[in-house]
Order: structure tokens, then sequence, then C-alpha cells
């Protein structure tokens, strides 16, 4: 076979298998050849292609720009992208093909279809905007979700709690909170409506150990105009039609006496009331939190609280444990309580280590109320920035300050004169000082004298060695 006649066949072997898109032009830019998948791309058969030149192409709009142009103006290999007549994005790489005069007599152009990796490109693209707005969102409700508004509930029982509460509260149902006095009852049944479909809705407490007997009904289901003298012209809605549709929240409801237990189990079972002096029965919707420090089983034993009232109310009992069993809950509620003070205030105080363990070491009868009002107090009434043990009310001269004992016993009370003496005393000090805080400014405010008379004994005794 003659060599030209295997070259033909090289080429066009290449031609058809090349997955590139291949067009030859002549050293005018007129089309001689053409891969036949050509015309996926351009729309044109190879028939319709061959003879044009590229200008007649671009202007067809066949493809533009035109990348054999730029060859044949620059004479060198270019790479453009393309958009073409059928829609696609088409990456064109061209080069010259030069004759022994240096003169272009072939430019020879492999084109590759990039339209479905844009379409991929664009795709992902959307997705990731997608999965960031996924992302937002779900941060979002994961915050709504630890959003506990300034609540501890760093020990595990009220993490349990916690738990059992975020539950109830996508439920209707009702609850009964049960725990001794201060132990955070109101908290937690605010912290119920907020978290419900309810929210949005009014939170209406009712203090049920202080409003009188005599009042009861007209505070409860309100009143028409003219009920009762005294009644005021228009008349007014009662605590419970203010809570239409929102939360009722019935505060000490161990104190309410037994006549008033069986009118208020009336309008929980019936969801109904009438107003005094009026006719017409409202139907009210409303969810019902109660909350109480005694032991209602044990009064119902005794006859002070009415039976079917402590079943209405018992669906859901949530007990809050007292401080002394959750200790853990101590040291953050501190932290918690110094810093709303210290900000209320504009104090910066903190508490010595030992006044901790002190507060540690108490039974807090009075639960976390009384550590709320106890941090109040000491912000307010200590002198110093940092808060001594002995501020504490329940403070015990003797009791197991743990750091000052230790120190008592490690310098012996032995000295020549009293120079000496007053030594031993400078230095236990220091020592102390030095163990407590971590900057020689805390130590100087600890004991009372200037940083640099800090610094200057520190090297003096050789305490910071
Ligand atoms: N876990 C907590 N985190 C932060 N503050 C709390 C917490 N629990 C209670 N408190 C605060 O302690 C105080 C007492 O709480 P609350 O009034 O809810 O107690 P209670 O159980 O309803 O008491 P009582 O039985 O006397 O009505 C409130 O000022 C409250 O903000
Ligand atoms: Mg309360």
């Amino acid at each position: 076979m003659m060599e030209e006649n295997i070259c033909e066949l090289e080429l066009r072997a290449i031609l058809e298998t090349s997955n590139d898109n291949i067009v030859i032009t002549d050293g005018k830019g007129k089309v001689l050849r053409s891969s036949p998948n050509c015309q996926s791309i351009y729309g044109l058969k190879i028939e319709e292609l061959i003879g044009k030149t590229v200008d007649d192409l671009e202007k067809m709009e066949v493809f533009s720009p035109s990348v054999t142009k730029r060859v044949l103006r620059e004479k060198k290999e270019i790479q453009v992208m393309q958009n073409t007549l059928t829609g696609r994005t088409v990456m064109a790489t061209a080069m010259p093909v030069f004759d022994a005069n240096g003169e272009i007599i072939r430019v020879i152009s492999f084109s590759h279809d990039l339209t479905e990796l844009r379409q991929i490109k664009e795709d992902f693209e959307e997705l990731r905007v997608k999965m960031e707005y996924y992302q937002s969102e779900i941060q979002e409700l994961r915050d709504k979700e630890q959003y506990t508004d300034g609540i501890v509930l760093k020990s595990k029982e009220m993490s349990n709690v916690w738990q059992l509460i975020q539950r109830v509260a996508l439920s209707d149902a009702t609850v009964v909170f049960l725990g001794e006095s201060g132990v955070g009852k109101n908290v937690f049944a605010r912290a119920i409506h907020e978290k419900s479909s309810r929210s949005k809705e009014a939170f209406i407490e009712v203090n049920c150990g202080a409003i009188p007997e005599t009042l009861f009904e007209s505070e409860m289901f309100g009143y028409e105009k003219g009920a009762f003298t005294g009644a005021s012209r228009e008349g007014k809605p009662g605590l419970i039609e203010l809570a239409n549709k929102g939360t009722l929240f019935l505060d000490e409801v161990g104190e309410l006496p037994l006549n008033l237990q069986a009118k208020l189990l009336k309008v929980i079972q019936e969801k109904k009331m009438t107003r005094v002096g009026g006719t017409e029965p409202k139907q009210i919707d409303f969810r019902v939190i109660a909350s109480t420090n005694r032991d209602l089983a044990e009064m119902v034993k005794e006859g002070k609280f009415r039976e079917d009232l402590f079943y209405r109310l018992n669906v859901v009992p949530i007990t809050i444990p007292p401080l002394r069993e959750r200790k853990d809950d101590l040291l953050q509620l501190c932290e918690y309580f110094l810093g709303m003070f210290n900000d209320k205030y504009r104090t910066d105080k903190v508490l010595h280590a030992t006044t901790i363990h002190e507060i540690l070491d108490y039974s807090w009868p009075g639960n976390v109320r009384e550590l709320e009002n106890l941090m109040e107090r000491l912000v307010i009434t200590t002198e110093n920035r940092i808060i001594y043990p002995s501020a504490l009310p329940f403070h015990q001269r003797n009791s197991h300050s743990v750091a000052y004992e230790q120190e008592e016993e490690e310098i012996p009370e032995q000295a020549e004169n009293l120079q000496e003496a007053l030594q031993n005393v400078e230095i236990r000090w220091l020592k102390r000082a030095y163990r407590q805080y971590k900057t020689t400014y805390e130590m100087a405010d600890y004991l009372g004298i200037s940083q640099s008379s800090v610094v200057r004994k520190l090297q003096k005794y050789g305490i910071n060695s």
C-alpha cells in the first residue's frame, strides 16, 4: 500500500474514534475535514461544515468565538471557551501547522464538551448553598433546644429533668411541679410554656395561696357589668379567660382551700366557665401547669386536698430535686449569680477559694433562691474585691477551711524575737496568696499591699521559685 494511503487511513481512524471533536482547516480558515462527532456539538453535518470558513461559521453562530481565527492571527496554539449553536459550552484548543517557509498551511482544533461538567458544577454549587442553609437551620434548632435562658442545668439530675421538660413541652399534658421552696418550679413552669406550641400566647400565673377566698371567683372567672356593687362598669375578664389559647399556671396549688378546689376542678374538667353575674358559659382553651412545695399525696390522705383534683393535676409530675442533692450545680450557679450581680452593681467581685469550699459544704435549705439572695448580698456588702468566707452567714471560725488549716501547720511557730515572728507571719500570708492566685495583682488585692511590694517580698523570701 502506498505510504500516502496509510496516512489517510490513520487520520481517518483518529478522526472517527477521538472523543474530542476535531476540525482541520487550511491556512485561510476553510474547513477541510472534521470528526463525525462534530454534529453533536455544532449541530451541522460534516458535509455542511466542509468548505465553509470559520468566519462563515462564526457568523452563523455555529460557535463563537472562533479559535482557528485567533491561531491564524497569532500563529501559535490557543485555547478558548466557546458557546455553540446547540447551546453547549466547549473548550477548544487549536494549533497551527507550518510549511517549510513558516506559513500556516493547516489549523487543527480539538474541542471538548464541558456542558456536563459545567452543569455538575452548577448543581454542586446549588447543593452547597442548600447545605449551608440547612446547616444554619440545624444549628438554629440546636441552639433553640439548648437555649436555656440562664437556667443552670449542670448536674445529671437537672439534665434529666430538663429532658423530661422538653418532651412534655411538646404535648398539651397537664404538668405538676413538685419540690422544696426555691428549687426553680416557677422557672421550669415558664420554660415549658416557652417551649410549647402555646409560647406566643399568654402565660397566666395564679398564685393560689395569695388570692383571698372571697375574691377567688371574680379573679378567676371575671365578672359581668353590674355583677356586684363595686364591679366595674364594663365587667372584667378573669385569669382563666386571659389564659385562653395559652397556659394557666396554678402556683402553690396546695394552698387552695377545699371549696375552691372543687370550683377549680370543674373548670379544668369542662374547660368552660361563666363570669360572675353572667349567664353564658364560655369555652376556654388552656393548658394547666401546677406547682407546689407540699406533699399533695399526703394531703389527699389527710383529706386536705381533693383526690379527684389531685389525679387531674398529677398527669405528669416533675420533681425538682433540692440543691443539696445536686452539688454539681452549685459552682455554676455561684458563677452565674455572681456574674449577674456584678453586672447589675457594676462590680468585679470574686469568691475566695475557701469561700467556695464553704458554699459547697453548706446544706442550702432555701435552695437556689437562698443562693441567689446570698450572692446578691455578698456582692453588695463586701468591701474587697475578693469575697472571704468570713462574709458567709453560715461561716464558722473553726469549720474545715481547707486552705487555711494546711498553712497553719506548715510553718513552725518558733521565733527568736518579735522581728522573726512577724516575718513568719508575713511568709505564711505570702505563701497562701501565692497558692491561691494567679497574678501578683490579685495577690496584692488579697494581701492589701501594692503589687510592687508583693513582687519584692516574693523575691525576698524566695517564694516565687
Ligand atoms: N436552675 C436554675 N438556674 C438559674 N436560676 C434558677 C434556677 N432555679 C431557680 N433559679 C432562680 O432561683 C429563684 C427561685 O426559683 P423559683 O421561684 O422558680 O423557685 P420555686 O421552686 O418556685 O420556689 P417556691 O416554692 O418558693 O415558689 C428564682 O429567682 C430563679 O430565677
Ligand atoms: Mg414558686
